[in-house]
């Protein structure tokens, strides 16, 4: 039997927030959101996890996950004082508790996995995962034989000069056996330099503690300020990118590129640089992402090129130019071999294959059929004070510079609209329509 603890409770004074530490994001995902899913394959019998400080904003951030069981740790005393609020709901609880810090994000499924078989394979009462770091501030220390015995763990604020030049990290991952845990866990004193409960005694006081070193330190790098959280989403974006470059991603300049876990790209990608992609992208075939782009939540086929423009929760197909500076808002389809060009604002709008929107344009809450041709600065005027009104232009219809056209309104197949008109009344299939007055021209008007 397994269960799993997640350490959430404390205010995470450190980084100066008043936001719970355990909601901070790293790489757009909630820090105890990634010690979740590091857990998601394990299947244990119970997971739990222990709140306190603005305990229900971070119930409420984990409504989804139905599978959690709540442990409230009020006030909050230290990581072992977190530990022994488990006693009452696991009072019959016979097995394994592995415990995980909600301040730990990068953790790897697979290191839980090999911290678990070697717990079970060596009948240790705990065995605690450790890091070689060449800086090891802030980290607690752990003393160990050369067999892996664990003699003590003991935090910085408590080690002598001498025991701080060890570099021998607590990771903050444990797998205790249960049953041993609770004979000492009351026994544990708060006669430290934080005068808090620690977890760590609790590794010191029992008498077979093994430790697993782990191969990659950085996956267990803790989150205690903004400077520690900085470095986790550069480890986190450093390996996304390099995943990609190994499936033939070309970043012109991975470090000043960010992307998301839910990111995936085709063949033969270029990323140009300053260009960020968030949240679900799929990113078809032969597609030239930037410079200066931001892309989120956001489908593109093949052969797309996006240049210096922004775009939310969109649909791109085919063979399609984008920029610059052009912004799709939530809800746009650009269909096959369109052209969508300076300055071209659309919003919840579906644009027909093979039609140009080149310049300086606001397109919202429009339909627009294929082969349109949308003049200059042509505006949908889609808000009448109360409402969004729609826009439909059928195929082949062509829009004259500075049109504006006044939602709800339709324009048929093959029209034409004069440049400079205001068009309030719907226009048949083959009409031209021209709305703007005739122009003057008064002779001599200038006396010199
Ligand atoms: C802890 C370890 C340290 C280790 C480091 C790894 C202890 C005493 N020290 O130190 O050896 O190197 O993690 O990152 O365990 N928490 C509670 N209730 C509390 C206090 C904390 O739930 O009363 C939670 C926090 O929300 C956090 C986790 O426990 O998720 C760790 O607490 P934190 O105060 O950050 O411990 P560290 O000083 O980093
Ligand atoms: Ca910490």
């Amino acid at each position: 039997m397994l269960a799993i603890a997640i350490l959430a409770a404390g205010k995470g004074t450190r980084m100066k927030s008043n936001i719970p530490k355990v909601l901070h994001k790293v790489g757009g995902c909630t820090l105890v959101e990634r010690v979740l899913s590091s857990c998601e394959k394990i299947n244990p019998d119970r997971k739990v996890i222990i709140i306190g400080h603005k305990g229900e904003q971070i119930k409420h951030s984990l409504t989804d996950h139905k599978e959690l069981e709540f442990v409230i740790q009020q006030p909050q005393n230290g990581t072992g004082h977190a530990v022994q609020q488990l006693v009452p709901i696991l009072k019959d609880f016979e097995g394994d508790l592995l415990v995980l810090n909600g301040d730990v994000p990068l953790l790897k499924t697979y290191t839980i996995q090999q911290l678990l078989a070697k717990h079970l394979e060596s009948h240790a009462e705990v065995t605690c995962l450790t890091a070689r770091l060449s800086e090891p501030d802030g980290y607690g220390r752990v003393f160990s034989d050369d067999q892996g015995n664990i003699d003590a763990i003991i935090e910085e604020k408590d080690c002598t000069s001498e025991q701080r030049k060890n570099t021998l990290t607590n990771s903050g991952v444990y797998c205790f056996n249960w049953r041993k845990l609770t004979q000492i866990l009351s026994d544990l004193s708060n006669k430290n330099a934080q005068k808090e409960i620690y977890l760590t005694d609790a590794v010191t006081k029992l008498s077979i503690a093994k430790h697993l070193e782990i191969d990659d330190p950085r996956e267990v790098s803790g989150i205690n300020n903004k400077i520690q959280m900085a470095q986790c989403e550069a480890f986190l974006q450093e390996d996304l990118r390099n995943f990609w470059m190994n499936k033939g991603v070309t970043f012109i300049d991975p470090a000043s590129c960010t992307i998301s876990d839910n990111c995936c790209f085709g063949n033969d990608v270029v990323i140009e640089p300053q260009t960020h992609l968030r949240g679900h992208c799929h990113i078809g075939d032969n597609c030239h992402l930037g410079p200066g782009s931001f892309i989120s939540n956001s489908s593109i086929g093949n052969n797309v090129n996006v240049i210096y423009s922004v775009m939310n929760n969109s649909v791109i197909e085919n063979d399609i130019f984008i920029g610059p500076y052009a912004h799709l808002r939530p809800d746009s389809k650009i269909n096959n071999n369109c052209k969508i060009g300076n300055f071209v604002e659309i919003k919840k709008s579906n644009i027909g294959q093979n039609t140009n929107i080149s310049h300086l344009s606001y397109i919202g809450d429009s339909d627009l059929g294929s082969q349109v041709n949308i003049g200059a600065g042509t505006i949908t005027a889609n808000y009448d004070g109360r409402e969004k009104n729609k826009t439909i232009i059928g195929d082949h219809t062509k829009t004259g510079a500075n049109s504006v056209l006044i939602a709800p309104i339709k324009l048929g197949d093959n029209v034409t609209v004069g440049a400079g008109s205001t068009i309030t009344e719907d226009v048949p299939d083959q009409a031209l329509t021209i709305a703007r007055n005739t122009q003057v021209i008064k002779e001599n008007w200038s006396q010199c």
